[in-house]
Protein backbone atom coordinates (compact mmCIF):
# COMPACT_ATOMS: atom_id res chain seq x y z
CA UNK A 1 0.00 0.00 0.00
CA UNK A 2 1.58 3.40 -0.65
CA UNK A 3 0.07 6.85 -0.61
CA UNK A 4 -0.40 9.64 1.23
CA UNK A 5 -2.66 10.55 4.46
CA UNK A 6 -3.95 13.70 6.15
CA UNK A 7 -4.96 14.08 9.35
CA UNK A 8 -6.72 17.42 10.03
CA UNK A 9 -5.78 17.46 14.24
CA UNK A 10 -3.92 15.29 16.52
CA UNK A 11 -6.17 12.54 17.19
CA UNK A 12 -5.60 9.84 19.77
CA UNK A 13 -2.20 7.80 19.63
CA UNK A 14 -4.06 4.75 18.98
CA UNK A 15 -5.26 5.75 15.41
CA UNK A 16 -2.24 7.30 14.07
CA UNK A 17 0.00 4.50 15.27
CA UNK A 18 -2.19 2.76 12.52
CA UNK A 19 -1.88 4.81 10.15
CA UNK A 20 1.98 5.39 10.46
CA UNK A 21 2.75 1.94 10.98
CA UNK A 22 1.72 1.11 7.95
CA UNK A 23 4.53 0.38 4.94
CA UNK A 24 4.47 2.68 2.15
CA UNK A 25 1.98 5.54 4.02
CA UNK A 26 3.28 9.02 4.29
CA UNK A 27 0.95 10.19 7.16
CA UNK A 28 0.73 13.96 7.81
CA UNK A 29 -0.88 15.60 10.86
CA UNK A 30 -2.12 18.84 11.38
CA UNK A 31 -0.35 19.51 14.74
CA UNK A 32 -1.50 22.51 16.14
CA UNK A 33 -4.74 22.18 18.28
CA UNK A 34 -7.15 23.82 16.57
CA UNK A 35 -8.72 23.77 13.86
CA UNK A 36 -7.25 23.74 10.65
CA UNK A 37 -7.68 27.13 8.56
CA UNK A 38 -9.67 26.30 5.25
CA UNK A 39 -6.90 27.17 2.85
CA UNK A 40 -3.96 25.23 5.22
CA UNK A 41 -6.47 22.18 4.66
CA UNK A 42 -6.95 22.54 0.83
CA UNK A 43 -3.32 23.03 0.30
CA UNK A 44 -2.04 19.57 2.76
CA UNK A 45 -4.86 17.07 1.07
CA UNK A 46 -3.19 17.41 -2.14
CA UNK A 47 -2.19 14.26 -3.81
CA UNK A 48 -3.68 12.64 -0.81
CA UNK A 49 -5.47 9.17 -1.05
CA UNK A 50 -7.04 9.14 2.62
CA UNK A 51 -8.02 11.93 4.58
CA UNK A 52 -8.87 11.57 8.52
CA UNK A 53 -11.52 14.30 8.90
CA UNK A 54 -13.70 15.89 11.98
CA UNK A 55 -16.62 17.04 12.22
CA UNK A 56 -15.13 20.89 11.78
CA UNK A 57 -14.34 20.50 8.51
CA UNK A 58 -16.47 20.72 5.34
CA UNK A 59 -15.85 17.88 2.75
CA UNK A 60 -17.69 19.23 -0.57
CA UNK A 61 -16.85 19.76 -3.87
CA UNK A 62 -13.85 22.50 -3.16
CA UNK A 63 -12.61 19.70 -1.39
CA UNK A 64 -12.58 16.78 -3.53
CA UNK A 65 -10.99 18.95 -6.27
CA UNK A 66 -8.51 20.22 -3.87
CA UNK A 67 -7.23 16.65 -3.25
CA UNK A 68 -7.44 15.59 -7.08
CA UNK A 69 -8.26 11.99 -8.56
CA UNK A 70 -6.14 10.06 -6.09
CA UNK A 71 -8.65 9.97 -3.32
CA UNK A 72 -10.10 6.82 -2.08
CA UNK A 73 -11.58 7.37 1.47
CA UNK A 74 -12.36 10.77 3.71
CA UNK A 75 -12.92 8.91 7.57
CA UNK A 76 -14.67 11.01 9.68
CA UNK A 77 -13.92 10.95 13.29
CA UNK A 78 -17.63 11.38 14.55
CA UNK A 79 -20.95 9.43 13.92
CA UNK A 80 -22.56 12.22 12.53
CA UNK A 81 -21.14 13.75 8.92
CA UNK A 82 -23.54 16.36 7.96
CA UNK A 83 -20.30 18.27 7.16
CA UNK A 84 -19.54 15.59 4.44
CA UNK A 85 -21.02 16.11 1.03
CA UNK A 86 -21.81 12.54 0.48
CA UNK A 87 -23.19 12.90 -2.95
CA UNK A 88 -20.47 14.90 -4.09
CA UNK A 89 -17.88 11.78 -2.80
CA UNK A 90 -19.78 9.82 -4.10
CA UNK A 91 -19.69 11.02 -7.59
CA UNK A 92 -16.01 11.67 -7.45
CA UNK A 93 -15.49 7.66 -6.32
CA UNK A 94 -14.54 8.40 -3.19
CA UNK A 95 -15.57 6.42 0.33
CA UNK A 96 -16.56 7.96 3.09
CA UNK A 97 -16.72 6.28 6.63
CA UNK A 98 -17.50 7.68 9.93
CA UNK A 99 -17.42 6.03 13.34
CA UNK A 100 -20.70 4.93 15.09
CA UNK A 101 -21.41 2.45 17.77
CA UNK A 102 -18.19 3.07 19.57
CA UNK A 103 -19.63 6.65 21.35
CA UNK A 104 -22.72 5.39 22.01
CA UNK A 105 -22.32 5.21 25.40
CA UNK A 106 -20.70 8.18 26.02
CA UNK A 107 -23.32 10.06 24.29
CA UNK A 108 -25.65 8.58 26.35
CA UNK A 109 -24.08 9.00 29.62
CA UNK A 110 -23.95 12.72 28.97
CA UNK A 111 -26.96 13.20 27.88
CA UNK A 112 -28.14 11.78 31.05
CA UNK A 113 -25.45 13.88 32.96
CA UNK A 114 -26.88 16.94 31.26
CA UNK A 115 -30.67 16.03 31.98
CA UNK A 116 -29.69 15.33 35.65
CA UNK A 117 -26.97 18.32 35.94
CA UNK A 118 -30.64 21.05 34.75
CA UNK A 119 -32.72 18.99 37.13
CA UNK A 120 -31.33 19.34 40.03
CA UNK A 121 -29.61 22.67 39.44
CA UNK A 122 -25.63 21.41 39.76
CA UNK A 123 -23.91 24.37 37.56
CA UNK A 124 -26.23 26.89 38.94
CA UNK A 125 -25.22 25.33 43.05
CA UNK A 126 -21.67 25.18 42.18
CA UNK A 127 -21.69 29.09 40.78
CA UNK A 128 -23.25 29.28 44.08
CA UNK A 129 -21.21 27.92 46.56
CA UNK A 130 -18.00 29.46 44.86
CA UNK A 131 -19.32 32.17 45.03
CA UNK A 132 -19.63 32.49 48.63
CA UNK A 133 -23.26 32.91 48.89
CA UNK A 134 -24.21 29.53 50.91
CA UNK A 135 -24.85 30.55 54.46
CA UNK A 136 -27.02 27.42 55.74
CA UNK A 137 -28.75 24.51 54.74
CA UNK A 138 -32.36 25.66 53.26
CA UNK A 139 -35.71 24.09 53.08
CA UNK A 140 -36.26 25.79 49.65
CA UNK A 141 -32.63 26.38 48.96
CA UNK A 142 -32.23 25.36 45.17
CA UNK A 143 -35.15 22.83 44.40
CA UNK A 144 -35.45 21.15 41.26
CA UNK A 145 -37.33 18.31 39.95
CA UNK A 146 -37.20 14.55 40.65
CA UNK A 147 -36.44 12.28 37.57
CA UNK A 148 -37.93 9.06 38.75
CA UNK A 149 -41.43 9.14 37.66
CA UNK A 150 -41.14 11.33 34.81
CA UNK A 151 -41.84 11.22 31.55
CA UNK A 152 -38.69 11.32 28.78
CA UNK A 153 -39.59 11.96 24.69
CA UNK A 154 -36.80 10.21 22.87
CA UNK A 155 -36.69 12.47 19.41
CA UNK A 156 -34.68 9.47 17.11
CA UNK A 157 -34.19 6.20 18.05
CA UNK A 158 -30.90 5.46 17.03
CA UNK A 159 -27.82 3.80 19.21
CA UNK A 160 -27.99 6.47 21.12
CA UNK A 161 -31.78 7.90 21.30
CA UNK A 162 -32.06 3.87 22.26
CA UNK A 163 -29.50 4.36 24.81
CA UNK A 164 -30.59 7.35 26.41
CA UNK A 165 -34.08 5.79 26.57
CA UNK A 166 -33.22 2.37 28.31
CA UNK A 167 -30.92 4.15 30.94
CA UNK A 168 -34.03 6.39 31.51
CA UNK A 169 -36.67 3.24 31.83
CA UNK A 170 -34.03 0.78 33.49
CA UNK A 171 -32.26 3.26 35.61
CA UNK A 172 -34.28 6.14 36.40
CA UNK A 173 -38.09 4.84 36.82
CA UNK A 174 -39.06 6.99 33.90
CA UNK A 175 -41.27 6.74 31.25
CA UNK A 176 -40.19 6.72 27.93
CA UNK A 177 -42.33 7.98 25.21
CA UNK A 178 -40.11 7.68 21.46
CA UNK A 179 -40.27 9.19 17.77
CA UNK A 180 -38.16 7.98 14.86
CA UNK A 181 -38.64 7.61 11.18
CA UNK A 182 -39.62 3.47 12.35
CA UNK A 183 -41.31 1.82 14.77
CA UNK A 184 -39.12 -0.37 16.93
CA UNK A 185 -41.86 -3.07 18.75
CA UNK A 186 -39.01 -5.11 20.08
CA UNK A 187 -37.56 -2.11 21.70
CA UNK A 188 -41.18 -0.52 23.39
CA UNK A 189 -41.32 -3.97 24.43
CA UNK A 190 -38.15 -4.21 26.15
CA UNK A 191 -37.90 -0.97 27.69
CA UNK A 192 -41.69 -0.14 28.06
CA UNK A 193 -41.93 2.45 25.73
CA UNK A 194 -44.65 4.12 23.71
CA UNK A 195 -44.44 5.31 19.98
CA UNK A 196 -45.32 8.96 19.68
CA UNK A 197 -45.52 11.90 17.57
CA UNK A 198 -43.19 14.76 17.50
CA UNK A 199 -45.97 16.52 18.72
CA UNK A 200 -47.17 14.53 21.64
CA UNK A 201 -44.06 14.21 22.62
CA UNK A 202 -43.64 17.83 23.51
CA UNK A 203 -46.97 17.92 25.12
CA UNK A 204 -46.36 15.15 26.93
CA UNK A 205 -42.99 15.12 28.12
CA UNK A 206 -40.74 16.46 31.40
CA UNK A 207 -37.91 16.02 29.58
CA UNK A 208 -37.56 16.10 25.80
CA UNK A 209 -33.96 14.54 24.77
CA UNK A 210 -33.06 14.90 20.97
CA UNK A 211 -31.10 12.59 19.03
CA UNK A 212 -31.88 13.15 15.15
CA UNK A 213 -29.15 13.47 12.86
CA UNK A 214 -29.01 16.64 10.88
CA UNK A 215 -30.75 16.92 7.61
CA UNK A 216 -32.73 19.40 5.54
CA UNK A 217 -35.70 17.69 7.58
CA UNK A 218 -34.72 17.97 10.99
CA UNK A 219 -33.11 21.34 10.82
CA UNK A 220 -35.12 23.59 12.89
CA UNK A 221 -37.36 20.64 13.81
CA UNK A 222 -37.82 22.41 17.29
CA UNK A 223 -38.86 25.85 16.34
CA UNK A 224 -40.93 28.41 18.05
CA UNK A 225 -44.10 26.51 17.89
CA UNK A 226 -42.56 23.32 18.13
CA UNK A 227 -41.01 25.13 22.29
CA UNK A 228 -44.65 26.70 22.66
CA UNK A 229 -46.14 22.84 22.48
CA UNK A 230 -43.89 22.05 25.95
CA UNK A 231 -44.93 22.31 29.29
CA UNK A 232 -43.66 24.78 30.98
CA UNK A 233 -42.25 22.72 33.48
CA UNK A 234 -40.09 21.02 30.81
CA UNK A 235 -36.46 20.55 29.77
CA UNK A 236 -35.06 19.97 26.44
CA UNK A 237 -31.74 18.11 26.24
CA UNK A 238 -29.67 17.91 22.65
CA UNK A 239 -26.83 16.48 22.39
CA UNK A 240 -27.33 15.93 18.41
CA UNK A 241 -26.62 18.74 16.04
CA UNK A 242 -27.41 22.37 16.91
CA UNK A 243 -29.15 23.62 14.19
CA UNK A 244 -32.11 20.84 14.94
CA UNK A 245 -33.33 23.57 17.32
CA UNK A 246 -33.59 27.26 16.92
CA UNK A 247 -31.69 28.76 18.93
CA UNK A 248 -32.87 32.42 18.82
CA UNK A 249 -36.12 30.54 19.73
CA UNK A 250 -35.19 28.70 22.67
CA UNK A 251 -33.46 31.71 24.31
CA UNK A 252 -36.71 33.30 23.90
CA UNK A 253 -38.41 30.39 25.50
CA UNK A 254 -36.29 30.27 28.34
CA UNK A 255 -36.66 33.83 29.05
CA UNK A 256 -40.19 33.85 29.60
CA UNK A 257 -40.15 30.55 31.33
CA UNK A 258 -41.81 29.29 28.41
CA UNK A 259 -40.36 26.00 29.23
CA UNK A 260 -37.65 25.31 32.46
CA UNK A 261 -34.47 24.71 31.02
CA UNK A 262 -32.11 23.65 28.65
CA UNK A 263 -29.19 21.51 28.70
CA UNK A 264 -26.95 21.57 25.64
CA UNK A 265 -23.38 20.15 24.00
CA UNK A 266 -23.88 21.56 20.37
CA UNK A 267 -24.86 24.98 18.92
CA UNK A 268 -26.68 26.50 15.96
CA UNK A 269 -23.60 28.47 14.98
CA UNK A 270 -20.80 26.49 16.82
CA UNK A 271 -18.83 27.41 18.16
CA UNK A 272 -20.99 30.74 18.81
CA UNK A 273 -24.15 30.62 21.51
CA UNK A 274 -27.12 32.61 20.71
CA UNK A 275 -27.46 36.53 22.72
CA UNK A 276 -28.12 36.11 25.96
CA UNK A 277 -28.03 32.14 26.38
CA UNK A 278 -24.93 31.80 28.01
CA UNK A 279 -26.34 34.39 30.46
CA UNK A 280 -29.15 32.64 31.51
CA UNK A 281 -29.40 30.65 34.65
CA UNK A 282 -32.12 27.42 33.66
CA UNK A 283 -29.62 26.16 30.69
CA UNK A 284 -26.19 24.24 31.01
CA UNK A 285 -24.14 24.31 28.21
CA UNK A 286 -20.84 22.03 27.38
CA UNK A 287 -18.58 22.62 24.20
CA UNK A 288 -19.90 19.83 21.64
CA UNK A 289 -18.26 17.04 24.64
CA UNK A 290 -20.57 14.36 24.95
CA UNK A 291 -18.41 11.79 22.98
CA UNK A 292 -14.91 13.10 24.92
CA UNK A 293 -14.07 10.20 27.11
CA UNK A 294 -10.79 8.14 26.84
CA UNK A 295 -12.78 5.30 25.79
CA UNK A 296 -14.77 6.50 23.06
CA UNK A 297 -12.80 9.17 21.50
CA UNK A 298 -9.72 6.49 21.30
CA UNK A 299 -12.22 3.80 19.90
CA UNK A 300 -12.87 6.64 17.49
CA UNK A 301 -9.84 7.01 16.01
CA UNK A 302 -9.47 3.77 15.45
CA UNK A 303 -12.00 3.03 13.04
CA UNK A 304 -11.67 5.97 11.38
CA UNK A 305 -7.88 5.00 11.15
CA UNK A 306 -8.77 1.46 9.78
CA UNK A 307 -11.64 2.78 7.32
CA UNK A 308 -8.60 4.10 5.81
CA UNK A 309 -6.31 0.94 5.99
CA UNK A 310 -9.18 -0.91 4.73
CA UNK A 311 -10.33 1.46 1.69
CA UNK A 312 -6.49 1.83 0.36
CA UNK A 313 -6.23 -2.25 0.68
CA UNK A 314 -9.05 -2.00 -1.52
CA UNK A 315 -11.44 -3.48 1.16
CA UNK A 316 -14.77 -1.55 1.93
CA UNK A 317 -14.24 0.05 5.09
CA UNK A 318 -16.78 -1.79 8.24
CA UNK A 319 -18.81 2.12 8.37
CA UNK A 320 -19.27 3.11 5.17
CA UNK A 321 -21.66 5.90 4.52
CA UNK A 322 -21.77 6.17 0.86
CA UNK A 323 -23.23 2.76 -0.18
C1 LIG B 1 -20.07 14.12 17.39
O1 LIG B 1 -20.84 15.03 17.44
C2 LIG B 1 -20.20 13.04 16.47
O2 LIG B 1 -21.00 13.13 15.53
O3 LIG B 1 -19.48 12.04 16.63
Amino acid sequence: MTGKIFVTRKIPAVGLDMLAGRAGLEVDVYQKDRVIPRRELLKRIRGCAGVLTLLTEKVDQEFLEAAGPQLKVVANMAVGYDNIDVHACKNAGVAVANTPGVLTDAVAEHAFALMMAIARRIVESDKFLRAGKYEAWGPLLLLGTQLKGKTLGVVGLGRIGAGVAERAAKGMGMKVLYNDVKRNEDFERSVGAEFAAVEDILRRSDFVSIHVPLLPATRHLVDAAKLAMMKPTAYLVNTSRGPIVDEKALVAALKSKRIAGAALDVFEFEPKLAPGLAKLDNVVITPHTASATFEARSAMAELAAQAILDALDGKTPKNLVTL
